[in-house]
């Protein structure tokens, strides 16, 4: 038996997925760490040629099956990742599925979490908030997903100066700046730290 088997990370995303790709590229050819699986809700979302492009498997929930714990837990025996991380997803997790996965999942948003979170906030709408209250910095959270939305605990932050002049537009490239930089880092480092997920508790 291999005495270090490597740990899998599942990706899940709903948009563009430039984080997922960074994700995928770090993990491509990590002796320690793969990308099992990405998993999106949206047919037409960019994640999932990126995926394609890096021969990493897509999973495709459909509108009404996303948030089934049920189906969550079919895509979880097929890959059993060892940590799940959202970068990009925008529906909640299911509380069924949060339990199974106690400081498992990690969640980035962009922007200093307790500000700037929770039901949707999301995307350019958070950009905007930070520039119409004039925030002298933002940044990117890595958080703990907890049933709480937004609200588990932080792993790691990341803070840049918000120039006077900027337009949420200027915020939102200065922030997936410093997330492809950083992030990847964050989640080898918690990656590393888990122990492996030999069992799988399912209903
Ligand atoms: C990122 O800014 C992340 O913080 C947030 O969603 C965005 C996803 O962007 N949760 P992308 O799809 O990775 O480009």
């Amino acid at each position: 038996m291999d005495a270090h088997p490597q740990k899998k990370i599942l990706i899940a995303a709903s948009g563009t997925g430039s984080n997922a790709d960074v994700l995928m590229q770090c993990f491509t050819e990590h002796p320690e760490i793969g990308v099992s699986a990405v998993v999106c809700n949206k047919a037409n979302a960019g994640v999932i040629s990126k995926a394609h492009e890096r021969g990493v498997p897509v999973w495709l929930f459909g509108k009404k099956n996303e948030l089934e714990p049920e189906n969550w837990f079919q895509l979880l025996r097929c890959f059993q990742p060892d940590l799940i991380v959202l970068a990009g997803w925008l529906k909640a997790i299911p509380v069924e599925i949060v339990n199974a996965y106690p400081s498992r999942i990690l969640n980035i948003h962009p922007a200093l979490l307790p500000k700037y979170g929770g039901v949707g906030m999301y995307g350019m709408r958070v950009h905007e908030a930070v520039v119409h209250h004039g925030e002298e910095e933002s940044g990117f959270t890595a958080h703990w997903v907890t049933e709480e939305y937004d609200e588990g605990p932080i792993v790691k932050q990341h803070k840049l100066n918000v120039h006077p002049n900027w337009t949420a537009e200027h915020l939102q490239t200065a922030v997936q700046a410093l997330e492809h930089r950083y992030f990847p880092e964050i989640v080898e480092q918690q990656c590393l730290l888990l122990k492996p997920l030999s069992i799988l508790t399912t209903p």
